[in-house]
């Protein structure tokens, strides 16, 4: 018999990602094999993304396609996980009834249960809370050189925005040791670099016993041999420590890069958003942050058109751009979201006014990104080498440790090391070296 088929589609997050790499680590080690196509699969899964109403919107056009497959196919089963499913719960199923499986974050180790159920119930649906962390999950990851590993998950900072708290549930730290472990295996395997995930990665420990803050976490990890490399992903500006910073210096594993999202320049739009932080008081942390790691590579998230501000206010945003310099920047438009406080703040924008706003603070950002760009040229930079490039295959590309992409001449047995290249082109969104 030839072996069961699965699709899988992810969006969202990093989070998501590697949610999904889980998913298909569950289902491989039940024969599944993956498949390109949503047409030739025998079980479809959506892992979904709620973070602004647009990716919702994508969810529900592709099920609608799916009900023609599913007509076609009676035994075809459809799966819809992730932020979407969490938060709209067995709804998904009375809006489309050919789906088979709603399933939250927090079941992924309970998707072969539900595939059990699957056709004594019209539809299976876990979105219940539960306490604690999932314990390890088989993944199949797609890159064999670096790897996600979740170190904690769900958010307790209620932004007034966001949906993530409602959708990822309450803040919760992985054990260490797991942590620990799973690295270790994967340096065993011959992974070189790890990128740690979390909705807060830098309040690892917070709502843990253990004593363990994300600085002792990062200690631990760079004594892992094998790993040559270590990145996280996201930081909250308010759980930054002088420790965490301290630390990022301290161990020479740990990349130069912080994405540590701003969402506004003016106080009054971030007290609104319940940032709990100033304008100031973040400029005076990435001041900290360039003194002790000059060439650190900083990238935020900015969002226009919340409700209520004002031109002066998104004048403060734009000008927040200009002083911070960032290497990059992530600009969303305001999105209302269920469950959260600011749907009913006074002053929602016009779709108008917030596409202006976005494009004016993208093309501010887009300048200083080239400019921050053009300033490698004729440097000498470290690279993992990850691969062949995408568009030239003859050709390898690699990451600096400051996360730009680097593309070079070179033999395919460097792939997986670390090598030096000079900078010899700046292009928009990547560089192009030369070994040495
Ligand atoms: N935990 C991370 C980011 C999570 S979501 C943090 O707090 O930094 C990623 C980004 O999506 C956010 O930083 C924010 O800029 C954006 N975002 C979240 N909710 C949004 C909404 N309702 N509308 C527009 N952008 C939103
Ligand atoms: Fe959302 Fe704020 Fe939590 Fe980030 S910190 S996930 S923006 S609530
Ligand atoms: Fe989206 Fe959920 Fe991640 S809402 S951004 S997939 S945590």
């Amino acid at each position: 018999m030839s072996p069961k088929k699965v699709f899988v589609r992810t969006w969202g997050c990093q989070m998501n990602e590697h949610d999904s790499e889980r998913i298909v680590g569950i289902l491989h080690e039940r024969g599944y094999i993956l498949c390109d196509t949503p047409e030739e699969a025998d079980l479809i899964l959506l892992n979904t993304c709620s973070i602004r109403e647009k990716s919702e919107h994508k969810v529900y056009s592709e099920l609608g396609r799916y009900a023609e497959l599913k007509k076609e196919n009676p035994d075809l089963i459809i799966g819809v996980a992730g932020c979407v499913a969490q938060q709209e719960g067995s709804h998904i199923a009375e809006k489309s009834p050919w789906v088979n499986m709603v399933f939250g974050s927090k079941h992924i180790q309970d998707l072969p249960l539900m595939m059990e159920r699957v056709g004594e119930q019209k539809t299976v649906v876990m979105t219940e809370d539960l306490k604690g962390f999932a314990p390890t999950l088989p993944a199949r990851r797609k890159d064999q050189i670096r790897a996600w590993v979740i170190i904690m998950e769900g958010c307790e900072n209620f932004c007034s925005f966001c949906v993530v708290p409602y959708t990822r549930g309450r803040e919760r730290s992985r054990p260490l040791c797991e942590i620990v472990d799973e690295i270790t295996a994967l340096a065993r395997e011959g992974y070189k670099e790890v990128t740690l995930l979390g909705q807060n990665v830098n309040s690892y420990g917070r709502t843990s016993e253990e004593g363990v803050d994300f600085s002792d976490l990062l200690h631990h990890v760079h004594a892992i041999e094998g790993i040559e490399r270590i990145r996280f992903m996201t930081s909250h500006p308010n759980a930054l420590t002088l420790k965490m910073i301290q630390t990022m210096t301290d161990l020479p594993k740990v990349c130069e890069h912080l994405h540590l999202p701003l969402q506004s320049g003016s106080d009054s739009v971030l007290e609104r958003m319940n940032r709990e932080y100033t304008y100031s008081e973040y400029v005076r942390q990435l001041e900290t942050l360039r003194k002790v790691i000059p060439h650190i590579s900083l990238t935020t998230d900015l969002i226009v058109g919340f409700p209520g501000e004002t031109e002066e206010d998104f004048l403060k945003t734009l000008r927040a751009v200009e002083e911070m310099q960032y290497d990059n920047a992530y600009v969303f438009k305001y999105s209302r979201r269920p469950n959260t406080p600011a749907l009913s703040l006074d002053r929602h924008l016009s779709e108008e006014v917030k596409a202006e706003r976005l494009q004016h603070l993208l093309a501010v950002q887009k300048e200083i990104s080239i400019k921050k760009n053009q300033a490698y040229w004729n440097r000498e930079v470290e690279l993992l080498v990850e691969g062949k490039s995408k568009t030239h295959q003859e050709r390898l590309t690699g990451r600096t440790r400051t996360n730009r992409v680097v593309n070079f001449d070179g033999s395919e047995d460097l792939i997986g090391h670390l090598v030096r290249v000079q900078i010899v082109q700046a292009k928009t969104s990547s560089l192009e070296g030369r070994s040495i």
